[in-house]
């Protein structure tokens, strides 16, 4: 099925989200739509999918004028959407998120709980997915859970597939399954919109590629262009892929962790063995394949983690059984991996996230009130030096662009005095020239003398950013090598292969 987009346009107050878009998808086409944060593309791509009203404009479902006012007309015409922030209902069961929602839809209304599930499992057959339709969605590992997004809109019969950051938050071997399964559903002619931050994959499986800056498309490109051709047309700048390090000055230790374990609620162990030190002005960076505790080992450094037993010092101080605020004053900048969860009130403003934690402090409180214009001042310097785009700062964070509000965890967190920085996928959903820079300002901070315990997934920030590189395999750490390590040694210790 073809999809043609004349002239798109929609503003927010004052801020033109997107100014004239002319897009044409081919039938059977994998196009790719690549932007900075906050170019516009969720925007678009919610317009198309009638969750957002167009200011101006027509959208055409092969060659026909076709009007979307919510998501059950986009799929009654065959157009269906993977949000960049999952929309399942954790609570609910995978048949039960599918047919939810759509139990007036024309089409789909005649779709029956056991025709849905007859429809669902054969369609997770000819994909190869694996799939209980009567899982909880909140027990599923995130990989999963987007699967199952996948299904609801092929169940629904899309001819037009929109995946808004589908691979954001997958492992390596999950980005190359979906991979695989977009060729596959290429093959059968559904058209594919795939938004992606990750340069290798559009050159990987786009077919063409449009480029959108500030609401505009500014190119077109083929996915023979370099990634360094497609990051210049992204930015509009040349872009430096690969940051220069300075050979670190360490220090005295400043983070030891010693005979740490960390349990479930039900006394099984995620994490065992831990011990490791980061000195100042070093980057130790933590990988492993995600799901390996990780993520439980980053939430422990400010006790996010209620089951710790064993040693956490930061400049001395035991961080173990404080609560997180103190954890977080004992001079810690923590850049969670859920900035949704954990990082962000989305009800309060853009300059209000920008100082929590810190709110408690001069200038920002004169006796018991927040003074809103020290707030909105120093929010403003901030959100400007880390390149935020958002129409007001009094806005609610919650309506920045996905990396835009990855921004405003990472510049708060960064622009605190501490000894120690712990990040957690800093750069995730994050354009090329946003993580230029926050890989300079990571440098930067170890430079100044921090200790940086960084988690990463991605393998390039790992070698891009780390003095010395940890393993975690099973709950434990398998090796701590040097970062000049071979990617082929890292990936057999990430796979549990120790020579
Ligand atoms: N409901 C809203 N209210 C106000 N501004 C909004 C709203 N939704 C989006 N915006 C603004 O519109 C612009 C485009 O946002 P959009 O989410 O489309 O960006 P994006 O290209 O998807 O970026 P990212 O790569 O970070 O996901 C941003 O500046 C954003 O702050
Ligand atoms: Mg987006």
């Amino acid at each position: 099925m073809s999809l043609e987009l004349n002239a798109i346009t929609k503003s927010f107050g004052a801020l033109i989200a997107n100014d004239g878009i002319n897009l044409a998808v081919n039938d059977g086409e994998i196009h790719a739509i690549l932007g900075e944060n906050g170019a516009g593309k969720s925007t678009l791509m919610n317009i198309v999918y009638g969750l957002l009203q167009p200011d101006s404009g027509e959208i055409k479902v092969d060659g026909k004028v076709v009007t979307i006012n919510e998501p059950s007309d986009a799929l009654a015409v065959g157009i269906g959407m993977v949000h960049q922030h999952f929309m399942l209902i954790p609570v609910f069961t995978v048949l039960e998120n599918i047919v939810l929602g759509h139990e007036n839809t024309s089409k789909v209304g005649k779709l029956k709980l056991h025709e849905a599930r007859e429809r669902l499992m054969k369609i997770a057959n000819e994909f190869g997915f694996e799939i209980d339709p009567d899982a909880y969605v909140e027990n599923l590992p995130v990989g999963v859970q987007q699967r199952v997004e996948i299904l609801k809109a092929l169940v629904y019969e899309a001819k037009v597939l929109i995946l808004d950051e589908p691979t954001a938050v997958l492992t390596p071997q999950e980005t190359d399954e979906l991979i695989e399964v977009m060729k596959r559903l290429r093959a059968q002619g559904t058209s594919i919109i795939f938004i992606s931050h990750k340069l290798r994959e559009v050159k990987a499986v786009a077919d063409r590629i449009t480029v959108i800056r500030r609401g505009k498309v500014v190119a077109t490109a083929q996915p023979s262009a370099s990634q360094e051709e497609l990051a210049a047309l992204m930015v509009g700048r040349p872009v430096n892929l690969m940051p220069d390090k300075n050979p670190p000055k360490v220090g005295a230790p400043i983070l030891v962790v010693k005979d740490l374990e960390i349990l479930d609620p039900s006394g099984r162990a995620l994490v065992s063995d831990v011990d490791f030190e980061v000195c100042a002005g070093e980057v130790l960076a933590i990988a492993g394949v995600q799901g390996n505790g990780q993520s439980e080992l980053a939430e422990a450094m400010v006790n996010l983690q209620s089951h710790v037993r064993g040693s956490i010092t930061v400049g001395g101080v035991e961080i173990v059984g404080k609560s997180v605020h103190e954890s977080l004053h004992e001079g810690i900048a923590f850049v969670p991996e859920s900035r949704e969860l954990n990082g962000l009130i989305g009800s309060f403003s853009i300059a209000e996230n920008l100082i929590l934690d810190t709110h408690r402090e001069a200038p920002y409180t004169k006796g018991f009130a927040l003074s809103p214009k020290a707030v909105a001042i120093r929010g403003e310097e901030q959100a400007k030096e880390f390149d935020i785009r958002y129409q007001s700062i009094q806005d609610p964070v919650s309506s920045l662009s996905g990396g835009n509000k990855q921004k405003v965890v990472v510049a708060r967190e960064l622009s605190r005095p501490v000894k120690l920085v712990v990040a957690s996928q800093p750069t995730r959903g994050l354009d090329v020239g946003s993580i230029e820079f926050v890989h300079e300002r990571i440098l930067a901070e170890r430079d100044a003398g921090r200790a940086v315990l960084l988690f990463s997934t991605e393998l390039d920030e790992v070698v891009a950013l780390a003095d010395r590189i940890a393993v975690m395999y099973a709950g434990k750490i398998l090796a701590i090598v040097d970062a000049t390590v071979s990617r082929e040694e890292l990936g057999l210790l990430m796979a549990g292969v120790k020579k």
